[in-house]
Formats: structure tokens, sequence, C-alpha cells
């Protein structure tokens, strides 16, 4: 292979993909939008300084985010200025305004950023017309040198694009006269080390602040940016509360016909007001002797309306399970029938969920109880503390972060677990459950890469979920436990579905599963679709290299199916189909995933598909990882990217796909003889233009 084919082969990926990019890209935008919750203020204004106004606000924060980590981070920091500088904080969405006005704010208003990176270096989808804004800018006005701003950016280290969008955004708004306070923050999910990260930038970034704004700090002091009101049950008309449904649309006062029996079309359904579709088949797909469970989920969605394409992912609504419930209102002393109702204080503050409803339906369905717990809501509980020992406990744990990592999070402590451990199991009775609502993480949806094709069931979606449990080994305490929520719920399903006997890798919990009003019955969840960019080149020629060990084999079954269906629907016979590479790896054959298929799918496909599987235990076998694969048909892999085949990883974001990526440099540095460096630029290239993608996690 001489450099010259090596450049011939370069620039003819980048003009097929140019292409295949392009459309990739109007499908998105083409898309139908997800519902917004709209403008925030009393006159429904999106411009910044009216709502600012009309508020009576003198600090903004901003958050940009796809999947609420961003938002998390923005309303702890707002809450911190609130509580230390009594600042009148607005705390919003991007999304939700115009910036035509950012440079128009009074002079000592001043804007924090907290902005996720999602794609390939891409902003979230709710900033994107953020980006459009500061785009459009023309630097020789300098349009935004009034303008002084903080920026914390939310990304993992393990993408090629670390924080490119908080990096863009940051470039962009200096270049057109910003200031910028500080340091840009840099969070990494990739080292799990965003909180950290969070608390280093922000223990700095206090001080600019403080500095640039006059102001005077005291101790913090929570300071509620809602009014809760208990409420009498006899005065409250049921039908108007909220038990958990996934929106308002399905209260009983608002009698909609959500019933898809009826083959009603109600919706659009997504993000803010979820599909309640039912699990209508599920299966464990894991052998007898494998010591853990993955479940194959169809979730029925016909007559919803709802549309999805082949790649896309699944987002699924779980619920706590009622023993972490259990534990958590024990831990804060709490009366799980009280009923509630909450009142911004602002029209900047939305509510986190429908009111009026009851403290246990909050829990269940909206705070997130059960996951580690971070040092900032440790020093946040510090006022509410119950005593003066406990006082100093949490003081000193929160300020110390070897001390905290050793007793609460390599404990995987939850927040029951943390504060009934520093109390002796005594109930905490001095923490407002407002505040817990306020600086809990909202529940949120997780995704599921959908592992059907939409060419071959339209109505019916896939998923495949390795069920999440973990063994903690601590010498001080009894041996825990800890477990996903999601992944258990769907297993459970499963197991009723299927009257299984519950397995002995159930977690000790369970869960409600008629939901809300029996909302729930007959196995359904809350979902919606969230479009992604993980898609099969359009035309059926081109070849296709697929590398998805374990569950990460879930999108490619789904690829796989619409290449069988597209065979099938051809009346010619002679068609001829690019060559499919699937690399799969697993521990052994128990947890070979849709072992039968594959076969099946290969009668159809002939020679277009081939299957190479590792085994990584079994006993007096060396290991086999998806890699040695890839190195074992490195002559075949060279050849197809000459014929400008795509490249899909998907699975493990941590080791797999970038010892992956290590193994395809190597390959193509040694197939075309050229550097390592220069093999690296040209996957970049690759995956800028769409030829090299991942769906990693
Ligand atoms: C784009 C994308 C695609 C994905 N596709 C798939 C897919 O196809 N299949 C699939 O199975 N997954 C997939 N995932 C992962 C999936 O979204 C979930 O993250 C996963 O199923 C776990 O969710 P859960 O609710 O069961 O666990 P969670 O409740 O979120 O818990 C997560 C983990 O934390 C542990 N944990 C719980 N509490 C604590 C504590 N106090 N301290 C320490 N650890 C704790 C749990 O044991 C668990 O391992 C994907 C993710 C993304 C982002
Ligand atoms: N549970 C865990 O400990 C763990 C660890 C990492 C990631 N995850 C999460 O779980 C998701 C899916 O996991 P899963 O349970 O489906 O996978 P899995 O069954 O744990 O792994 C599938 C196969 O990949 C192998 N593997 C491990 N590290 C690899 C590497 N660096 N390169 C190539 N292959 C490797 C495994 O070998 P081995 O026998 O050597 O494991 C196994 O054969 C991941 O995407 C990630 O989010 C979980
Ligand atoms: C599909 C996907 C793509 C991602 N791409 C990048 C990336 O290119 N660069 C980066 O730094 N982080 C990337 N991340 C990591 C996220 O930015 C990070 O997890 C962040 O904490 C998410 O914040 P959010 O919940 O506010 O959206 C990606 C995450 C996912 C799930
Ligand atoms: C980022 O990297 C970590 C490695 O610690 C991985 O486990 C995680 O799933 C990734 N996070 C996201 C949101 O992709
Ligand atoms: C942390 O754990 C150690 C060992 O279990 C214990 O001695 C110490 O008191 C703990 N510190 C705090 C503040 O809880």
């Amino acid at each position: 292979m001489d450099s010259f084919d090596g450049a011939i082969l370069t620039i003819f990926a980048l003009l097929i993909t140019i292409y295949y990019k392009f459309e990739a890209i109007k499908a998105i935008l083409y898309d139908e939008t997800e519902e917004s919750l709209g403008a925030i203020s009393s006159s429904g204004s999106r411009e910044i300084t009216t709502v600012i106004q009309e508020n009576d606000k003198n600090y903004i924060v901003f958050y940009g985010t796809q999947t609420g980590t961003a938002e998390d981070y923005a309303k702890m920091f707002a809450k911190e200025l609130v509580g230390k500088f009594s600042l009148k904080v607005m705390c919003a969405d991007v999304e939700n305004f115009d910036f035509e006005t950012l440079n128009e704010l009074p002079k000592n208003v001043m804007v924090s950023f907290f902005i996720s990176t999602y794609g390939e270096g891409d902003f979230p989808d709710s900033a994107v017309s953020f980006e459009e804004f500061l785009l459009g800018l023309d630097e020789s006005e300098q349009s935004l040198n009034r303008l002084r701003f903080t920026m914390f950016g939310l990304g993992n280290s393990t993408y090629e694009f670390f924080n490119n969008a908080a990096k863009k955004a940051t470039k962009n708004m200096i270049n057109n006269g910003a200031t910028l306070i500080g340091n840009l923050g840099e969070g990494d999910d990739g080292t799990a080390t965003t909180d950290e990260d969070y608390l280093a930038w922000k223990e700095l970034i206090l001080e600019d602040i403080k500095e640039a704004l006059l102001l005077q700090e005291h101790e913090q002091v929570y300071e509620p940016s809602m009014r809760y009101d208990t409420l009498i049950a006899n005065n409250v008309d049921m039908d108007t509360v909220s038990l958990g449904e996934p929106s308002k649309h399905y209260l009983p006062c608002n009698k909609l016909p959500f019933n898809n029996q009826l083959n009603i079309q109600t919706g659009p359904f997504n993000h803010n007001f979820p599909y309640l579709a039912p699990i209508v088949k599920s299966n464990e797909l894991f052998g007898k002797e494998a010591d853990r469970s993955c479940v194959h989920a169809e979730f029925d969605i016909s007559g919803s309306n709802i549309k999805y394409s082949t790649g896309d992912h699944l987002a699924v609504w779980p619920s706590n399970s009622n023993e972490a419930i259990k534990k958590f209102l024990l831990a804060f002393n709490l009366d799980e029938d009280e009923m509630f109702t909450l009142k911004p204080l602002d029209s900047t503050v939305q509510l986190p969920f429908p009111c009026p409803t009851t403290v246990s339906t909050a829990v269940r369905y909206y705070m997130e109880i059960t996951g580690p717990i971070s040092r900032q809501f440790f020093n946040s509980l510090i006022q509410f503390a119950p005593n003066a020992d406990i006082k100093q406990k949490l003081s000193q744990l929160s300020k110390d972060k070897i001390l905290f990592a050793e007793n609460i999070t390599s404990r995987c402590y939850n927040i029951a677990d943390a504060v009934l451990h520093l109390s002796d199991n005594q109930p905490w009775k001095t923490v407002p459950f407002e505040f817990l609502i306020e600086s809990i993480p909202p529940l949120k949806p997780r995704y599921y890469s959908i592992s059907s094709s939409s060419s071959t069931e339209k109505q019916m979606i896939h998923i495949t979920a390795i069920v999440e449990k973990n063994i903690v080994n601590d010498e001080s305490s009894p041996v825990l436990s800890t477990y996903g929520m999601t992944t258990n719920l769907i297993k459970h399903i499963e197991c009723s579905q299927n009257f299984e006997e519950k397995t002995t890798d159930q977690s000790g919990v369970s869960f409600n599963l008629d939901g809300p009003r029996d909302l729930f019955q007959d196995y359904k969840l809350p979902v919606f679709v969230r479009r992604s960019t993980f898609k099969l080149p359009s035309n059926p020629k081109t070849p296709v290299i697929m590398i998805g060990p374990g569950t990460g084999v879930a999108p490619f079954r789904g690829f796989i199916r619409e290449r069988v269906k597209y065979l099938e629907a051809q009346s010619n016979s002679n068609v001829n189909l690019g060559k499919h590479l699937l690399f799969y790896g697993c521990r052994n054959d128990q947890d070979f995933l849709y072992e039968k298929e594959w076969p099946v799918y290969a009668n159809t496909l002939g020679e277009a598909f081939q299957m190479f599987v590792g085994y990584s235990r079994v006993p007096d076998a060396p290991k086999k990882y998806v890699q040695h694969l890839l190195r074992e048909q490195r002559e075949q892999i060279m050849s197809l990217l000459k014929e400008g085949a795509f490249i899909y990883v998907c699975g493990d974001a941590k080791g797999m796909s970038q010892d992956v990526h290590a193994t395809l440099v190597d390959i193509v540095a040694e197939g075309l003889t050229i550097s390592e460096n220069e093999a690296i630029d040209m996957l970049k290239v690759f995956k800028t233009t769409g030829k090299y993608q991942e769906d990693v996690w």
C-alpha cells in the first residue's frame, strides 16, 4: 500500500461521507422538535432583560443540557449564590430564551453558564439556538463587550472532543468582547470526577464573583425558591392530585383519552409527555448458569404515532423501589401520605413535578434517592444537622475529599444510608422536605439503544438491558449491594410477565408495577424516543464494520435486521449488499446475546454477513476481546475501508471504545504504511464526517 492510495482513500472517504453526514444532520433538523416548557416569565417573554426586570433578579445561571447533569450543577450553584451572597438568582434553560439582549443586562448582572457536550463535541439539543446566536455574531462589532460570564463545561474525557461545547462557547463569547471571570471549569465524567472538578472550580470562582461584584459573604442558609403548603385531604379534589402520573395529561381531571387501545391519536409524545408503552413480550437472554441477567423487552408503540428509526434510543422512566422509599422516609422522618402543593416564589422557578401531590409520590417518581451522594450535598446538609456531633462529622466529611471517599463513596451509601449511618440509625427530624426536593437530583429517564429495526417492526421497539447490580465489599460493614433502578424494574416485569420465580440475582427489592391509579398495569412504562445519528449508510452496498461486545451489540441487531428486511424486499435475488462484519465479544456461551438469531440472519444475508465472536472468561483459555478479532481480520478490514466502509462501535465508553480505537489506529497505520499520528488524523476525519460512529456509554 503506498501513500498515494492512502491519500486517495482519505479524500474519497471525505467526499462520500460529507454527503452522508448532511443527510444525517438534515434528518435531525427536521425532526419533530420536543415540546419545550416555553417561556417562563409572567409576560411570556423570552427576552433576558425583560424577565430579569420583571422578576427583580440580579444574577443569571444558564444551563444547556441533554440529560440534566448540567441542570443539576447549575441549580446547585444558583442555590449557593443565594445562600451565601443573598443574590437574586434566576436559574434557567438556555432553550427558553432569546439572546439578543444578552449584552444589555444591567452592569452588575453576571451570567454563569453550565453547558454539556454531546455527539462529536456538539452542543446539547436544547442549546442549539444559543449556539446559532453565538455563530451569528460579527466579531468586528464586539457585541458582547458588556457581558461578564463564568463557564463550567460538563463532558467526558473518554470522548475525543472533550468539553468542546463549553470551550467553543467561551472562545466565541470572548472573541465577541465578553469577559470570562475566573477559569473555564471542566467537569469530567470519564474519570468520574465531575463532582470534584466542580467543587474545585467553584471554590475559586465564588471568590472571583465575590470580588467582581463586591459581595458580602455569610454562612450558607437555605432560601427556598418554592413555598411548601401542606394540604388537608378533605379539602382537595382528588382528581387533581398527582400520584406520579408521568404528565399532567394523565390526571383524571384532564380526562385525556390516552388509551391507545381505542386507537385515539394523542400526543405528540416527548420528554415532557411520555407515552405509556406496554411491554408486550420480554425474556431473559442469558443462560441458566450465568451469574448475571440481561433482559430483552418489546415495547408496543402502535396507536401512539411515535416513529423511530433503526439506531435511535429509547428513554425509559423508572421509579424507586419500595425498600429505597421506605428507608428514605424513615431517614428523614417523613409522612408518606402527607399531601402538599408547591408554589414558585417567582415566575422564573419551575415546579419540579405536578402538584398537588403526596410525599411518597414525590419520592417514588421524582427523586433520585439511590445513587451516590455528592460532597456538595453533604455540605448543604450541615445547616440541618440534628445535633452538634453530627454537624461536626458532616463538616469534616464535606471538607475532606479523601475522608469523604473512604467513609461515604467507597461504601456506596445512598442518601438514606449515609444519613442514618451518621446518626446511628436515628431519623433526622430537622430537614425540610422542600429542601430535599430542591437538593436531590430529579429522577431521570435512562436510555437504551434500540435493538429492533424500524423497517422490520415499525410498531414495536426492542431493547436489550443488562441488569445492574454491584456487590460492595467493605470490612467495616456487612456486605452491601447496590442495584440499577431501571434494569431491576424491567427484570421484575420480565419475571412477572413470564411467571418466573424471582431469580437469585434480584437485589431483594420490589417495585410497584401498577403505577399511579393502576395506570401502568399490563407492564406499561413511560417512554419516548430520542433520535440519534447512529445510522447505517443509506447505500446498502457500502461495507459496514460493526464492533459491539456485551450489550454493545444491541443496535447492531437492529442494523442486521434492517439489512435482512432490505434483501427480503428485493425481487431480484442478485442485489448485492456490501460486506457487513460484526465483531462481538462476551464472557462465555452463557452471556452470548441472541446466539440463536445470528445464524438465521446469516441464512438470508449469505456471504454479505460475517460474525466474529470472542470469549473472555473461558477456563484455561486466553481472553479474547473484539480487538483481537479485529487484528485477525486486519487485511479484510483494510480492503473494506478502501471500498469506503463505515465503522460503528457500541458499548463500554471507558475501556473498550478506546482500546478499539487504538487497535484501528494500528491496523490503518500498518495497512497504509503511514505513521501512527497520520492514522489518528485519518480516523478523526472519519469521525467528524460520520464514517466512524460511536454509541458508547
Ligand atoms: C446512549 C446510551 C445508550 C445506552 N444503551 C444501553 C443498552 O442498550 N443496554 C443497556 O443495558 N444499557 C444501556 N445504557 C445504559 C442505561 O442507560 C443505564 O445507565 C443502565 O441501564 C443503568 O440504569 P439503572 O437505572 O438500572 O441503574 P441506576 O439506578 O442508574 O444505577 C447505575 C449504577 O449505579 C450503581 N449504584 C446505585 N446506587 C449506588 C450508590 N449509592 N453508590 C454507588 N453505586 C451505586 C448501580 O448498582 C448501577 O450499577 C445506555 C446509556 C446511554 C447513555
Ligand atoms: N459491570 C461492570 O463491571 C462494567 C465495567 C465497565 C463498563 N460497564 C458498563 O456496562 C456496559 C455494558 O457492559 P456489559 O455488561 O454488556 O459488558 P460485559 O459483559 O461486561 O463485557 C462484554 C465483553 O467485553 C469484554 N471487555 C472488557 N473490557 C474490554 C475492553 N477494554 N475491550 C474489549 N472488550 C472488553 C468483557 O471481557 P471481561 O471478561 O474481561 O470483562 C466481555 O467479554 C458498558 O458499556 C458500561 O457502561 C460495566
Ligand atoms: C452520546 C454521548 C455523547 C457524548 N459526547 C461527548 C463529547 O463529545 N465530549 C465530551 O466531553 N463529553 C461527551 N459526552 C459526555 C457528556 O457531556 C457528560 O456525560 C455530561 O455530564 C452530560 O451532561 P448533561 O446530562 O447535562 O447532558 C457524551 C455523552 C453521551 C451520552
Ligand atoms: C463516561 O466515562 C465513564 C468512565 O468512568 C463511563 O463509565 C461513563 O458511562 C461515561 N459517561 C457517559 C455519560 O457516557
Ligand atoms: C470515617 O471512618 C473511620 C473508619 O471507619 C472512622 O474511624 C471515622 O470516625 C470516620 N469519620 C467520620 C467523620 O465519619
